[in-house]
């Protein structure tokens, strides 16, 4: 989603900022050493048994950084070109006709390419029909369709209700809550959740297997299965209670995927972010109880129905085609049988986890990782795995103020596990511990568990947690507990694979949030946007990375620094990258490292600088943490006419410079830029173009083309895409 608002900050929580944590004694003083001298740098070549860097990792990037562009197209650097290889709607089965773009379509939308291309990632088969990591020319590629709120284009005349056309509802803008059409929303449901689609390599490039038996859609109606650790799961499953699954033990479909990640074993983790804003209250329910309106609205949830009819609501009505068709009934929460067993007021437990899709078992369940915590995914990249030794996953919450987790799995990993398909994901997803982040003024960093043995989370007002399980299901209340620090945002996470060390995108906050009073070391600007009056707060976002004690996943500690801070080039303090008009940069959200390039592939979802250039892609050249030094950060806002100042310590990286950050791509008008990745030796990249033209104010003008004005299926309105990048001459991309 491109629009710093579109995250709703429900984090109420006292967590304090870090100057509070040091005078309160809890941050020491004396772990200061690290990021100054080198000390504990040792150990940066190549760890035994990881995925490594392959064999000529860039030590210069190989292309001249893009003028900014408001051009309704990709543009990318002389010698590069694109093809399109899917775009929203095409279809996945001979059966289906070919997309209208016009919202013609009579068919429920389950065999076509969703919409909101999203993270994606590519999965070889070799010649038994197996998951292997070698480039044998033919894959899956799994895309996640984050969709959200402008399903507009999908239909003749945009949404509908009441009978009334034309209509742009959004997550977030007025709307109403009359009956919507049944195939208006059976379209909607299912052009969210994932596409796993057979593409293969052939003279021309690469293409889509339009007939492939691999080809599938999983739905936000598709059935899943809850998977948990075992000494928990009753307590889990029995949040889990619906009118459709009285066991609780398997739940519907997955909602608002987002990042991603790959498993070492070689399956998929589509990950559940905004999935809240798709729940209502209907009216006639049974009072919510305080500590259930204390567990919704932790997520955003509704406690009660909206008071009249014309109101702001968080939902795209779905519910209101039926209360007793289980297919939209589901999205009501309201408490309106006699009990959990005849409603639907638990089915936002449901959501809110890491799915596991098996890409290359086409029959295969997805399963619901619920011990990897629930919240608003945002990404689970998994740490360099290293035989004998357990795996560790990073994860961002995606909402203003939440924060950045880690699970660690019980297992050891064995690469006999390879093509395990979800049952290997049942032995390393399912037990294990979970951990919050709390990054101290110091560089150093510390992972809390959330266990409920932990007094301050057993012992917690603002929710009281009966179990273990609830710890799983309510996670951003036991982070709260535990104190965890509240962050810019955290988006996806990245490893660079030459030493493990993990990158963090932290795309924006508001002024609600950060203010010049309000900052911490990990969080310490509070500035306004230069020129364009595009928002106050950390406009701009930054990049956070940090290195486990020991390179170990099981560390409990870690030091940290700010890689890069986004800014615009005449930003002044606020520009602490000291980027160029050939590199500024705003709202890093997707994030990925090249394993043949070492490349840190970054990308943006912006609306603080797209008066000026559309959303991009840029290519880094990264050092490692405590490659640069101390800062001080000057900010300054004015806040309701007066002006704050203040000054905040911090720890960034080394300034990289146009010879070692460059601007690749640019994306059409009102796209961002999300999901990348390149077949084995770095000469095809696969990159995803979201939403161009989100901000079309109806489905008959829009105000973007893409990717019909390039040529690709039927021209008029614009449509999400994966496209495929490669060099003129077929060398490696960015070298
Ligand atoms: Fe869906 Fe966090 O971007
Ligand atoms: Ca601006
Ligand atoms: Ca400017
Ligand atoms: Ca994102």
């Amino acid at each position: 989603m491109s629009h710093p608002d579109h995250e709703i900050s429900s984090n109420e929580s006292n967590n304090p900022h870090f100057e509070e944590i040091v005078a309160r004694g809890l941050a020491s003083p004396s772990r200061r050493m690290i990021l100054r001298g080198g000390v504990g740098l040792a150990g940066l070549a190549m760890l035994p048994g990881c995925a490594t860097l392959g064999s000529a990792p860039a030590s210069a990037l190989g292309f001249p950084s893009l003028d900014k562009s408001l051009l309704d197209d990709v543009v990318l650097p002389p010698g590069y070109r694109y093809t399109v290889l899917h775009a929203t709607g095409d279809s996945l089965d001979p059966k289906v006709p070919a997309y209208s773009n016009a919202g013609a379509e009579t068919d429920d939308w389950s065999r076509r390419v969703g919409d909101h291309h999203d993270a994606l990632d590519i999965f070889f088969i070799d010649e038994r029909g197996r998951y292997t990591d070698k480039d044998t020319g033919r894959a899956v590629l799994v895309v996640n369709h984050e969709s959200s709120a402008d399903a507009h284009f999908m239909h003749p005349a945009g949404q509908t209700s009441n009978g009334v056309s034309g209509k742009k509802f959004t997550q977030f803008g007025d709307w109403d809550l009359g009956v919507r059409p049944e195939l208006e929303v059976l379209k909607e449901i299912n052009h969210h959740g994932v596409s796993v689609v057979e593409i293969e390599r052939s003279g021309q490039g690469w293409r889509m297997k339009a007939e492939s038996p691999l080809n599938r859609r999983v739905t936000a109606q598709t059935p899943a299965r809850i998977a948990g650790p075992r000494a928990h799961i009753n307590d889990i499953w029995s949040q889990m209670v619906t009118r459709w699954e009285p066991a609780g033990s398997m739940a519907r479909g997955t909602l608002n995927n987002c990042g991603h990640g790959k498993t070492p074993w070689g399956t998929y983790l589509a990950c559940e972010e905004n999935w809240a804003f798709y729940f209502q209250m209907g009216s006639g329910s049974a009072p919510v109880s305080g500590r259930e309106a204390a567990a919704r609205r932790r997520y955003g949830l509704p406690v009660a129905a909206p008071a009249a009819a014309q109101t702001r609501g968080n939902s795209q009505g779905w519910h209101t085609v039926s209360a007793t068709d289980d297919r939209f009934a589901r999205w009501n929460l309201a408490a309106v049988g006699a009990n959990a067993e005849r409603d639907f007021r638990n089915e936002a437990n449901t959501f809110g986890y890491n799915v596991e899709i098996d890409p290359l078992n086409a029959s295969s369940n997805p399963v619901k990782r619920v011990a990897m915590g629930r919240m608003a995914h945002e990404g689970a990249v998994c740490s360099l795995p290293k035989a004998g030794q357990p795996l560790a996953f990073y994860m961002g919450c995606d909402s203003r103020n939440e924060y950045i987790y880690k699970f660690v799995s019980a297992a050891v990993w064995d690469p006999k596990d390879i093509g395990g398909g979800t049952v290997a994901g049942d032995k390393y997803l399912n037990e294990g511990k979970l951990f919050a982040a709390r990054f101290d003024a110091d560089g150093r960093g510390q992972w809390i568990e959330l266990d409920i043995k932990d007094t301050r989370i057993a012992n917690y007002s603002a929710f009281k947690f009966a179990n273990q399980g609830e710890v799983y299901v309510h996670t951003r209340h036991a982070a709260d507990a535990v104190g965890a620090t509240k962050m810019d945002r955290p988006e996806w996470a990245a490893i660079n694979p030459k030493n493990g060390e993990i990158y963090v995108t932290l795309t924006n906050n508001s002024a609600a949030n950060r203010t010049p009073s309000r900052v911490d070391a990990a969080n310490p600007r509070a500035y306004m946007d230069v020129d364009g009056k595009r928002g106050a707060g950390n406009p701009n976002g930054h990049i956070i990375r940090f290195r486990e004690d020991g390179d170990q996943a099981t560390a409990t500690g870690f030091r940290w620094d700010i890689f890069l801070f986004g800014a615009e080039e005449d930003a002044g303090d606020a520009n602490l990258s000291g980027l160029t008009a050939r590199n500024s940069f705003s709202s890093p959200d997707g994030l990925w490292f090249s394993p043949t390039t070492g490349i840190c592939w970054i990308q943006t979802d912006d609306g603080a600088m797209t008066d000026e250039t559309h959303c991009m892609m840029l290519a880094a050249l990264p050092g490692q943490v405590g490659d640069g030094g101390k800062v001080t950060v000057k900010n300054r806002m004015v806040i309701n006419g007066t002006e704050q100042t203040g000054m905040q310590e911090t720890f960034v990286g080394a300034t990289l410079g146009e010879a070692r950050l460059r601007r690749f791509l640019i994306g059409p008008k009102g796209s961002e830029i999300t999901g990348v990745t390149e077949a084995p030796g770095g000469r095809a990249l696969f990159v995803n173009i979201q939403h161009p033209g989100e901000d079309s104010k109806t489905a008959l003008s829009p105000d973007s083309q893409w990717p019909g004005n390039k040529g690709y299926g039927r021209p008029g309105r614009p449509r999400s895409a994966t496209i495929v990048i490669t060099r003129t001459d077929g060398g490696v991309i960015g070298t």
